[in-house]
């Protein structure tokens, strides 16, 4: 039986439009998943839109629409912005789903308050709507939210409370123990020194009258669920946990690998074990912390105004070359920049004077001198590709293929094949075959990075044909 590989993207909020920090993390997530795929792994790959709490409320009332027909509309756009990205997801999971997600949500909230770990308190706080969470008030500066430079509101209120204090220990344990490994290791290190200082118990439901959109308590219709306990449990509804059919849940909980961007790190590798280990469940095995997009030197986002959107180089450049400037252009492991000019650059330099003149220069000579395809062998031969990739560091994995496509030019160029075919061809169409057969680890390799791309090259290999330019020059 093939190995099973589950992994997921966060769920995005659907109050905004989807921008380009939101295309990174399914774009990362996806490469990750067709990596797996190639290797013949058995993949489940789900994404999906967030559609409870404060922040779609408020939204859906600013924009003066009905807020079902608002939420609708808000995960449309991220469908369509998943599909233009060529994401390869297998499920696309919404909050607002009552078959799939409310069965979920309402069992795990059962099985938490089974276990003993939910209670009825008084809360008094700070809270951030942008973060969907309260704030300390040593985190604020100038009595803002750093993320959203707004002031969070005070909140008083009665609600319940779920006991994460008391399984700090058994999260710490676990991630020092790399059964639960958080990579890459600077945000290990960050949340094991925030697990040193024990876990507070979180506020886990609102007064329905202050929060109408989300899932009610079970055995208490005057409150609502906590929008983060409803949303990181889609990880296991979207498998059919709590709604009958759990063969899908069986089959690939847990969780092999969560990619999750830097700022929810303590909800996935704090809150979200301490749910598991409460309802008896198997804590996921990974979680791929990656850096922000930034623009303006600030995180890309709606709240803060400074939005890049992903639909316009996709309709300019292509859904490949957009891949390609993620992976390339930005290191999962670290804040990246997008700017218009930094992804002219790269289009160009690797794309269409790189990995795209290549394989026309190379399919040129193949179609004109060789007498039938070349026999290609499936290995892929780029040294430090399937190394990096394994890391889930897809920044070296793209970078040694720019590199050895760059060898095979300098080859060609030192060869001359082209001349030699004059005076050797024999010679010649040796060489040539050779270049075919590195080629086709370059479009093997760039499967999950850029599908169309490696499948253009694989058909002309095979055919023996011309490419016409895979990257028209802008
Ligand atoms: N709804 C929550 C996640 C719940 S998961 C159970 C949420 N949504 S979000 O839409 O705000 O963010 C979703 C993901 O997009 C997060 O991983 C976040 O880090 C990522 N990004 C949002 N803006 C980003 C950038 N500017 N850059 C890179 N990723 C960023 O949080």
């Amino acid at each position: 039986m093939p190995k099973k590989f589950y992994v997921t993207t966060p769920i995005f909020y659907a109050n905004a439009s989807p921008h380009m920090g939101h295309a990174y993390a399914i774009v990362l997530a996806d490469m990750i998943a067709r990596f797996h795929r190639e290797k013949g792994e058995d993949v489940y790959f789900l994404t999906g839109t967030d559609e409870h709490g404060i922040k779609n409320l408020r939204s859906s009332e600013n924009a003066g629409k009905d807020v079902i027909q608002f939420l609708d509309e808000q995960a449309e756009k991220f469908r369509a912005l998943a599909e233009s990205l060529g994401s390869s997801h297998d499920q696309f999971i919404r909050t607002t789903d009552k078959k799939i997600h409310y069965p979920g949500a309402t069992a795990m909230w059962e099985k938490l308050s089974t276990s003993g770990d939910i209670y009825k308190g008084e809360y008094e706080g700070l809270y951030c709507v942008g973060c969907e969470n309260f704030k300390m008030e040593k985190d604020l500066v100038d009595g803002k939210c750093q993320d959203h430079n707004t002031e969070p509101e005070r909140i008083r209120q009665e609600n319940y409370f779920f006991r994460l204090s008391k399984y700090a220990d058994c999260i710490k344990e676990a991630i020092e123990k790399g059964e639960l490994s958080v990579i890459p290791e600077s945000r290990k290190n960050e949340i094991l020194s925030m697990l040193e200082g024990g876990l507070e118990d979180v506020s886990f439901s609102r007064p329905v009258k202050d929060l109408p959109l989300g899932i009610p308590v079970p055995g208490d219709a005057t409150q609502t669920m906590y929008v983060w306990c409803d949303a990181l449990t889609n990880y296991i509804s979207a498998l059919g946990y709590g709604s009958g059919d759990d063969q899908n849940l069986k089959k690939f909980w847990p969780a092999d690998l969560h990619v999750i961007g830097k700022d929810i790190l303590r909800f996935h590798a704090a809150l979200w074990p301490g749910m598991l280990l409460s309802a008896g469940l198997a804590l996921p095995k990974e979680i791929l912390v990656h850096g922000l997009i930034m623009s303006d030197g600030r995180k890309m986002s709606k709240t803060i105004g400074n939005v890049i959107d992903p639909k316009d180089y996709l309709e300019t450049y292509g859904m490949d070359a957009f891949r390609f400037y993620l992976a390339h252009e930005i290191n999962p492991f670290e804040d990246g920049n997008f700017t218009d000019e930094k992804f002219k650059e790269a289009y160009n330099a690797y794309l269409v004077n790189g990995i795209g003149n290549l394989a026309s220069r190379i399919m040129k000579m193949a179609s004109s001198y060789l007498l039938e395809p070349v026999r290609i062998n499936e290995e892929i031969k780029i040294p430090g590709y399937l190394e990096a990739f394994e890391r889930h560091d897809i920044f070296s994995a793209i970078h040694a293929v720019s590199d050895f496509s760059a060898e095979l030019d300098r080859i060609i160029t030192e060869k001359t094949p082209f001349k030699l075919y004059k005076t050797d061809p024999e010679k010649a169409r040796e060489i040539v075959s050779e270049l075919v057969s590195s080629l086709a680890s370059i479009a093997r390799a760039i499967r999950p990075i850029m599908p169309t791309s490696a499948f253009v090259i694989e058909s002309a290999i095979k055919e023996n044909t011309a490419l016409p330019p895979l990257f028209p020059r802008k």
